[in-house]
């Protein structure tokens, strides 16, 4: 059921020959290329520590960038799709230049302006304001002499750090000082202290980044020193039980306010047990966690915090609280980091939150001169439009279908899931892990109704076709039929899966999915709409979410999840707001960067504009199977060129 990738390396040597090899889906860039007897230096041991194996993918689709890859090559290199072998795993076909010389790095995407040097933006640099000191403090021995642990401790640290230590980490002090006779490690967040422990641990300095979203959580751990990325937790968020959305979030805590900390006391057992996981399978004591960061919708945070988001359901829809919070652990009840400082991203307004903010961050949308939009596709999708000097968003509300949920046979992006579909005279379907289907997930669903497009078993109007039988090819026509009394399309047969089910999607599935991707692609539109941009005008579309393993673009057009851009211009960028969180686990600039963020960033309000219904609609249907008179006519209420679309 997985189908091989063909990957064509080039060195640069004007004379030699391309060396060809076929690769597994998920395989490590440098282990094919190694196979293609080209060598790939990897001067750190492949731990994404250094630059030696840096790559440049030339053609095919582009790998959504790592935490390593952004730390070490920095945005600019990453932008210009250069990427760390040794971090990078093949998902498609590709052409690789290997050690691309320095002098490509002339045409910047996007670029920084003001005349930087290229060395300013070579790295990102690693500044996460946890600091650890180890000293030997004097015990207090002589009766006579009026001191304190406390005073001893501040006498040995720089004058810069608070002249008191809490009193949370007081309670640790006799016991720390006594036990290696005064030397203990004091960590520090800023200015402020906030753990002593006994004997060396400056070693050990760690940190987690967390991306809340409304179906989905995941995680990363992170070494605070060298930024590796030591291991990735994540699964669904345990509230979903008690509502598939934000609005069914909210209303089940509108009904009885204890029930906020139902909802709260799920997310915060969740974290926990993502915490310990990440530090059994890392072997690192969870006490070496020092610094959080967790972002995710407004609603998300509220009840992370424990604030009613009863108001947040309720025109005008505004937040409690915009600005930053930063909470020593054991404050918000995480039992597992007491100590650790847990660094909140600021809201941008009503549903658009902390998230938004990160994947803002990760996509360097800001900086851009040309008018760029990152799709953030979840169950509450979120849009950015704009460029330097004037950003926009709006919330979308997708519901749950694109991670796999309210779909008969969704699941999430894990072992088993259906992730890629293709046709060709039959479907081929590639699945997570190598392995026999057991559902489909996002990515899977979204090119599996293309593929019903490409075939003409779906109409415009989402209806799957029975009739189209006679025009399809046998195998085809086979998979789709009719089963209590309802017209259904037929991925994997029962003999190849791996729950011996038939794995389909039926009208209702279809159904869902519109849903879905009509209000992602009504955001779109409405920001398009507002700053009334052409999709022409558009340089890039940055398409971000952790759905699935890869979306494919042009399934993602051809579906109209978003409006019909050239294809060369939608970039798949994997989950932004996870990567964002992580740089600002890595980078004090970073926090610091995303507070302006938020506060440029204006809101648009996709429900109250008059032209929301017409928008929407539009959105809904899926486009033409080839453009009848070749056009689309886009937010902005202009007529496009059609492209992309191709009937087999
Ligand atoms: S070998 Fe050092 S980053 Fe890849």
């Amino acid at each position: 059921m997985s189908a091989k990738i063909t990957l064509e390396f080039v060195n640069g040597d004007v004379d030699a020959k391309p060396r060809s090899v076929t690769a597994e889906p998920e395989e490590l860039l440098i282990d094919a290329a190694r196979r293609s007897g080209l060598e790939i230096e990897a001067t750190c041991g492949e731990r994404g520590r250094c630059r030696s194996c840096r790559v440049k993918i030339l053609a095919g689709n582009l790998p959504p960038p790592s935490i390593m890859d952004t730390v070490q090559l920095g945005h600019e290199e990453v932008q210009e799709r250069f990427r760390l072998a040794c971090q990078t795993r093949v998902t498609s076909d590709a052409k690789i230049l290997i050690a691309p010389p320095k002098s490509e790095i002339g045409h910047k995407l996007m670029s920084l302006g003001g005349g930087r040097p290229e060395a300013d933006h070579a790295r990102m640099e690693l500044d996460s304001g946890v600091t650890k000191y180890l000293i030997n403090v004097e015990l207090p021995d002589d009766e006579n002499h009026q001191t304190s642990d406390e005073e001893e401790v501040l006498r040995q640290l720089p004058g810069d750090i608070s002249a008191t230590i809490p009193v949370e980490v007081l309670r640790q002090l006799p016991a720390a000082l006594r036990e290696q006779f005064g030397r203990v490690t004091v960590t520090t967040f800023l200015d402020e202290i906030i753990d002593i422990e006994a004997g060396d641990a400056t070693g050990q300095k760690y940190g987690m980044a967390f991306d809340i979203g409304t179906t989905s959580v995941v995680g990363a751990l992170i070494d605070l020193d060298t930024g590796v990325e030591l291991v990735a937790v994540g699964g669904l968020n345990p509230q979903s039980p008690y509502g598939g959305d934000l609005m069914s979030r909210i209303a089940y805590v509108q009904e009885d306010p204890k029930r906020l900390q139902t909802l709260r006391a799920k997310i915060l057992g969740a974290l926990n047990g993502f915490i310990k996981e990440a530090c059994e399978k890392a072997d690192i004591d969870s006490r070496h966690i020092h610094k959080l960061v967790v972002v995710g919708n407004t609603c998300m945070h509220h009840i992370f915090v424990g604030i009613d988001p009863t108001y947040v359901g309720l025109a005008p829809y505004a937040p409690s609280v915009r600005r930053p919070i930063v909470l020593p652990g054991q404050e918000l009840l995480l039992k597992t980091v007491p100590f650790a400082r847990v660094c909140l991203l600021p809201i941008i307004a009503g549903f658009v939150g902390a998230d938004t903010v990160a994947a803002a961050l990760a996509t360097r949308i800001y900086e851009s001169e040309d008018y760029r939009a990152l799709v953030d596709i979840g169950t509450n999708g979120e849009v950015v439009m704009g460029k330097r000097g004037r950003l926009m968003a709006c919330s979308a509300p997708a519901g749950p279908a694109l991670e796999g949920a309210q779909i008969r046979h969704g699941m999430r992006g894990a072992l088993g899931a259906i992730e890629k579909v293709s046709i060709d005279g039959d479907i081929q379907c590639q699945v997570i892990g190598n392995t026999a289907p057991i559902g489909i997930c996002g990515s899977g669903l979204i090119d599996g109704v293309a593929a019903m497009l490409d075939a003409g078993v779906l109409i415009e109007s989402g209806l799957i076709n029975i009739e189209s039988r006679p025009k399809l090819t046998e195998k085809i026509a086979r998979r789709l039929r009719v089963r209590n009394d309802r017209a259904e399309f037929v991925l994997s047969w029962s003999t190849e899966s791996g729950n011996s089910e038939d794995i389909s999607l039926n009208q209702s599935d279809i159904r869902q999915l519109q849903l879905a991707k009509g209000a992602i692609c009504s955001g779109v539109m409405m920001l398009q709409n507002v700053l009334n941009i052409k999709n022409d005008q558009l340089k890039e579309v940055f398409l971000c979410g952790g759905f699935g393993n890869y979306i494919s673009t042009r399934s993602a057009v051809r579906i109209r999840l978003l409006p019909s851009f050239p294809l060369d211009r939608v970039i798949y960028f994997g989950n932004a707001a996870g990567l964002g969180a992580k740089m600002v686990l890595l980078s004090e600039a970073e926090r610091e960067r995303a507070t302006v963020l938020a506060r440029e960033i204006e809101h648009v309000s996709l429900a109250t504009h008059p032209d929301f219904q017409d928008i929407f609609v539009q959105a809904l249907n899926f486009p033409p199977a080839q453009a009848e008179g070749g056009d689309e006519v886009d937010g902005a209420g202009n007529r496009q060129a059609g492209e992309v679309m191709t009937v087999r």
